[in-house]
């Protein structure tokens, strides 16, 4: 480890807070590798106090973890890398999910920065989906490695922002002029073998439409089963945002869940996406 970084667990199973590091363009080698080994080994970690930071220093920060992908795939941010989640009335982020699992190579890190945090509520829950996947009895893990999801983008903020705009909600996270209404559909393995770590983590959440062969009910059943498994307490960290607070998680072996309950407040908080691999099954 880096003398100057410190990095202390804040859970059993997921979450770590870094210390000892101000946030920026050139941080060195040996700083860069003691955060990513600490990500890779908590799958969270958060960052307390970098307020000096902006889109820029965030940019230029994330840069030095992977190659960028663009804000999100169906968000009209033009070339911008920068991804703005605004909402003083309900988000889409509320339901337990891995970032843009839609496409075929699904981003490896997020970077998220604490921009207006409102004064209760709006925390941020992550979930370990190494340690469900471990946590598995037999008779499941037999089931699932050789299962795949099909994961589609029926549900993400085109359509839950078209559903608020129908509702007559005008302040949630996005009007559907921001968005393309590309239909994405792909299929992964529900067992993905992390290409860095070799760990095997569950690769489910909101975006999952349907399991390949089962029926819908099937497959909503299985889904559920599964998920609860994923998003046990004991198997999740909650984070309390304050201004300037950076969260940076390992996509490949992270779901999370953004509460929805901080009223009329206002709420913004900063997104950008390291690009990804396909994920890749046991069988290879
Ligand atoms: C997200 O990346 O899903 C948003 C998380 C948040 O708003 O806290």
């Amino acid at each position: 480890t880096s003398p100057a970084v410190t990095v202390t667990k804040l859970g059993g199973r997921i979450g770590a807070r870094i210390d000892g590091v101000r946030l920026g363009p050139d941080l060195g080698e040996e700083t860069v590798a003691a955060i990513r080994a600490a990500l890779l080994e908590h799958k969270v970690i958060f960052f307390r106090n970098q307020r000096h930071l902006g889109d820029e220093g965030q940019l230029a920060f994330a840069q030095q973890l992977g190659q960028l992908t663009t804000a999100h795939p169906t968000v009209n941010t033009g070339s911008a890398r920068v991804l703005s989640l605004a909402a003083s009335k309900g988000m889409a982020a509320n339901s337990w999910h891995t970032d843009v699992t839609f496409v075929d190579r699904i981003p490896a890190i997020s970077v998220l920065r604490g921009v207006a945090i409102p004064a209760y509520g709006g925390t941020t829950n992550w979930a370990n989906t190494v340690t469900a996947y471990a946590a598995l009895p037999a008779p499941l893990k037999a089931l699932v490695d050789n299962l795949w999801a099909v994961h589609t983008n029926d549900y993400d903020y085109a359509a839950t922002s078209e559903k608020a705009e129908l509702a007559g909600d005008r302040e949630s996270v996005f009007t559907r002029q921001q968005f393309t209404r590309i239909p994405f559909r792909t299929e992964h393995p529900v067992v993905r073998v992390h290409p860095e770590t070799g760990e095997r983590a569950l690769v489910l959440g909101h975006f999952v439409k349907s399991f390949v062969g089962l029926n819908t009910a099937e497959s909503h059943a299985l889904f559920q089963l599964l998920q609860n498994r994923v998003t046990k307490l004991e198997n999740t960290i909650r984070w309390t945002w304050a201004e300037g607070d950076v969260a940076v998680w390992d996509n490949r072996a992270t779901q999370h869940y953004a509460v929805a309950d901080f009223d009329e407040q206002y709420r913004e908080v900063r997104r950008i996406t390291v690009a990804g691999d396909v994920p890749v099954s046991i069988g290879g």
